[in-house]
């Protein structure tokens, strides 16, 4: 979804052993955000518009194995193979898997520039360990931007997203058309689903979401960290009401620090 002049992400989406193109300057705050929410909520469409007033890169995970899926050269390992299959079938990608990626990419989450995780955490053992990670970096988070729709308006923007084959930009067939059917916008690739917006993928992914990545609401709620946006209307009212919330931030800086005692085990799990 890189369509403006912007860090081409390369250190995220490749790993640690290539360079980001345009790594952001250190301008204003610094902004650590975690992005949260069910599939198809928006997480992706906010990202990309608060990296632009944010400055803070776009931290995908599920955009590094698409990056992975898509580069024929590049030589999968097992892990890699496994973890595109469980995706394209709705399934989480187990947690080891994910952790070796992001604790790869740990220099991204240093970055000056700061970062809005989007897809992770995802679940309470990978929650755990980034508060662990960014407590050894000496780096905490601002806030966790908890997005909330509707299931069946969720549904509905899953099963209606379409994506530019060449850029990646995201449009949906009736929220947010493309003006020419089936071509993108900013280059004119070839719009197509994502295999995993197929109706027998939706059904698993809402399923993992309701176990494995809601009861971080309660997490991220014990920590003082929780930021609760309602996630209907346009994208751009949607980050406006974002950028609202995260302004209030400032108003209240004191959030209560409960993190030592998540990482003694004393967070309440069901
Ligand atoms: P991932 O890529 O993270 O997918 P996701 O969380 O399922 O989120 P999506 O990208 O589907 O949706 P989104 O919320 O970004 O919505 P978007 O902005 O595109 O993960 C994919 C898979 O990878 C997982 O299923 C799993 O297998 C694996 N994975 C990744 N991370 C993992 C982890 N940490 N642990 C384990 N497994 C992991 O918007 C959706 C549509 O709605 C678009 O068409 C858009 O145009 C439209 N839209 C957006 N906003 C609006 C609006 N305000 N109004 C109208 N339409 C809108």
């Amino acid at each position: 979804m890189n369509t403006h002049n912007e860090n081409d992400r390369a250190a995220w989406l490749q790993g640690s052993s290539v360079n980001c193109s345009a790594p952001p300057e250190k301008v204003g705050a610094c902004w650590r955000l975690v992005l949260l929410g069910a599939p198809g909520v928006g997480k992706g469409t906010q990202a990309h518009l608060l990296s632009q007033r944010l400055r803070a890169c776009h931290l995908s995970t599920g955009d590094v194995f698409r990056a992975a899926a898509s580069h024929a050269d590049c030589v999968q390992t097992p892990a890699m193979t496994s973890a595109l299959e469980n995706m394209r079938r709705g399934a989480l990608v187990p947690d080891s898997t994910i952790w070796e990626i992001v604790r790869e990419r740990s220099g991204c989450l240093r970055c000056q520039g700061g970062f809005l995780l989007d897809g992770f955490p995802r679940t309470l053992a990978q929650a755990e360990a980034l508060i662990l990670l960014m407590q050894d970096e000496k780096l905490s988070l601002n806030a966790v931007v908890n997005y909330e729709l509707p299931m069946a308006e969720v549904t509905s923007r899953l099963s209606g997203r379409r994506i530019c084959q060449e850029c990646k930009s995201v449009f949906h067939i009736t929220q947010q058309p493309s003006k020419a059917e089936g071509l993108c916008d900013h280059c004119g690739g070839e719009l197509a689903q994502r295999e995993d917006d197929r109706p027998n993928s939706i059904i698993p992914r809402l399923e993992a979401y309701r176990q494995s990545t809601e009861p971080l609401i309660q997490f991220y709620r014990y920590l003082g960290l929780l930021l609760p946006v309602n996630a209907s209307g346009s994208p751009e009212e949607v980050c406006a009401r974002t950028l609202i919330a995260l302004g209030k931030l400032s108003e209240s800086p004191t959030v209560p620090d409960k993190r030592a005692s998540v990482s003694e085990g004393q967070f309440p799990r069901r």
